[in-house]
């Protein structure tokens, strides 16, 4: 063993111990360089840890460089003290509604990534990807592959639904999202909708839809977002 520390260069002093009557001698350092840098090693490995949870998520490109502390949004705060708080079972959901382009979706993203971050089980998807997936197969398959998207579904401590509204609705469909809500909701999974106010007046429309309203009503806290197009800055 070296008896200078390799990262400062201080001398090591020996250490005297009495062990079972015999006398140890032990080359010990007089800094804590090594300690430091262990504790430096372990929490890089936390952060790679934690941004592979990120990286999991599987998020679109467009959303990679933003995070909390350097979102630009009006619910930006909303967002900080959400994720803080966040409880599984527990939280409410969120409800990002407003016109095009102001950032809805970017917020959803960030959250999932706030929340990955902090080890929770997040998941970014759409509606039509969730109703594609329920409808694969056919006959007593599809029935099954319908049960099994939904019980995937309960895996998630928090899911993002983004754009509903914009799905077309068959019967098939309205039966599967009333399915995809009320299970969520009866399980009090948190779950989040962005929507424009024009999907919103499109499903308004839809009778068998009012049940699904109706739970989202009670456990979305909604999130209105009012400034103009960021696509229209550029
Ligand atoms: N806080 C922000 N600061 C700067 N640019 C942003 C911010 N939020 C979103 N953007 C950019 O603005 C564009 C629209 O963002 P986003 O898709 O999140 O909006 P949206 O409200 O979901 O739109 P839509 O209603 O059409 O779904 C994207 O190019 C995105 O990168
Ligand atoms: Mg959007
Ligand atoms: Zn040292």
């Amino acid at each position: 063993m070296s008896n200078t520390c390799m990262f400062c260069g201080k001398p090591y002093h020996v250490e005297r111990n009495e062990v079972a009557g015999r006398i140890m001698t032990l080359s010990v350092p007089s800094c804590d360089c090594e300690e430091r840098e262990e504790a430096k090693l372990r929490q890089a490995e936390e952060k790679a840890v934690k941004m592979r949870r990120v990286e999991a998520l599987r998020l679109p490109a467009i959303f990679s460089p933003y995070w909390l502390k350097n979102l630009q949004c009006e619910h930006a705060a909303d967002a900080q003290i959400y994720v803080e708080g966040f409880r599984p079972h527990k939280s409410k959901g969120l409800f990002l509604w407003g016109p095009n382009g102001n950032g809805k979706s970017t917020l959803a993203a960030v959250i999932c990534k706030e929340l990955a971050w902090r080890g929770y089980r997040a998941r970014f998807t759409t509606m039509t990807e969730t109703l594609d997936r329920m409808e694969q197969g056919a006959g007593f398959n599809r029935a099954q592959q319908a049960q099994r998207t939904l019980k995937e579904l309960l895996a998630y401590d928090f899911i993002v639904f983004d754009d509903y509204g914009r799905e077309n609705y068959t019967p098939v469909r309205l039966q599967n999202v009333f399915q995809i809500v009320d299970k969520l909701y009866t399980h009090q999974t948190p779950f989040c909708m962005t929507a424009n106010p024009e999907c919103i007046k499109r499903i308004a429309d839809i009778p068998e839809l009012e049940a699904i309203q109706d739970r989202m009503g009670q456990v979305l806290t909604s999130w209105e977002f009012t400034r103009a197009s960021f696509r229209r800055e550029v």
